[in-house]
């Protein structure tokens, strides 16, 4: 059967893939299984879609792992999810270092236990010099607590005389968020038929092209990742304008 990495047309490859990686649970209660070993076989579409990523030239991946409400979970989830994340991380860097990928790890780091951090951290200076995909990690992220931080910065900033109000501009508030730097994504998907946005990066969408699938995560590979990318490059972005406007 052909792949839809074969109709993927490489000079429109987006920059900036987010996805909201959802419905492990429900893929390991199907099989009757506890929701930890959805998360375990999660880990393996994250690998997969990883490199999905890389073979085509994606510059950022934003991978959403841990929100912000998931600390809400059952003590149990919460702690397996996170030593899942530290023996990825364990599992994975000299393989990351191999594909010249650089971590950056994007939250409310401060709510992490140490060695969760400590991980974390290591990850992203070790992977500091790396220059084919940046891979970003929302992890204990919320987009809305990001939005009040970066206020915050900001009202200090103006305190303390070093900015005029006149001067405050998008680009002062895209510049404080935790994502300063990263271009906005391109392309959002969302796996397991949810249709929401679940306090996802709200202020950097507001012109990504949005791609809902009911494929569960642990069942999101490769091909699906594929199969994403081809949709979107079959889309007219118009950023307001009509269609005239952009064939010049
Ligand atoms: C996504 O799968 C992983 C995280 C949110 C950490 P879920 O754990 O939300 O799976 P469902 O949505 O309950 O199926
Ligand atoms: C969103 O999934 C967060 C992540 C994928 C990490 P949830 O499963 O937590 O989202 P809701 O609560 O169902 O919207
Ligand atoms: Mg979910």
């Amino acid at each position: 059967m052909a792949s839809f990495k074969d109709k993927i047309d490489l000079d429109k490859v987006p920059t900036h893939v987010a996805i909201i990686m959802d419905g492990n649970g429900r893929w390991a209660k199907k099989r009757n299984r506890e929701r930890i070993y959805g998360h375990r076989e999660g880990v393996n579409s994250v690998k997969a879609v990883v490199e999905a990523a890389g073979e085509i030239g994606v510059k950022y991946l934003t991978l959403y792992a841990f929100s912000s409400e998931n600390w809400s979970r059952p003590k149990e989830e919460v702690e397996a999810l996170m030593s899942l994340l530290v023996q990825g991380i364990h599992d994975e860097l000299e393989n990351i270092m191999k594909q010249n990928i650089r971590i950056r790890v994007i939250g409310d780091l401060s709510k992490l236990k140490a060695d969760v951090r400590q991980a974390v951290e290591d990850s992203m200076e070790k992977t500091k010099d790396n220059t084919a995909l940046n891979l970003v990690i929302a992890l204990s992220y919320g987009s809305r607590d990001e939005i009040v931080d970066a206020l915050r910065q900001i009202a200090q900033e103006v305190k303390e005389g070093k900015l005029e109000v006149e001067d405050i501009t998008a680009e002062t508030i895209s510049n404080h968020l935790y994502t300063a730097g990263i271009p906005d994504p391109d392309l959002l998907i969302r796996t397991s038929g949810e249709v929401r946005i679940s306090n996802f990066l709200l202020w950097q969408i507001s012109y990504t092209e949005l791609y809902f699938t009911p494929i569960l995560w642990p069942e999101f590979k490769k091909e699906q990742f594929f199969e994403a990318i081809y949709n979107y490059q079959q889309r007219e972005r118009r950023f307001g304008k009509i269609s005239e406007q952009l064939s010049k």
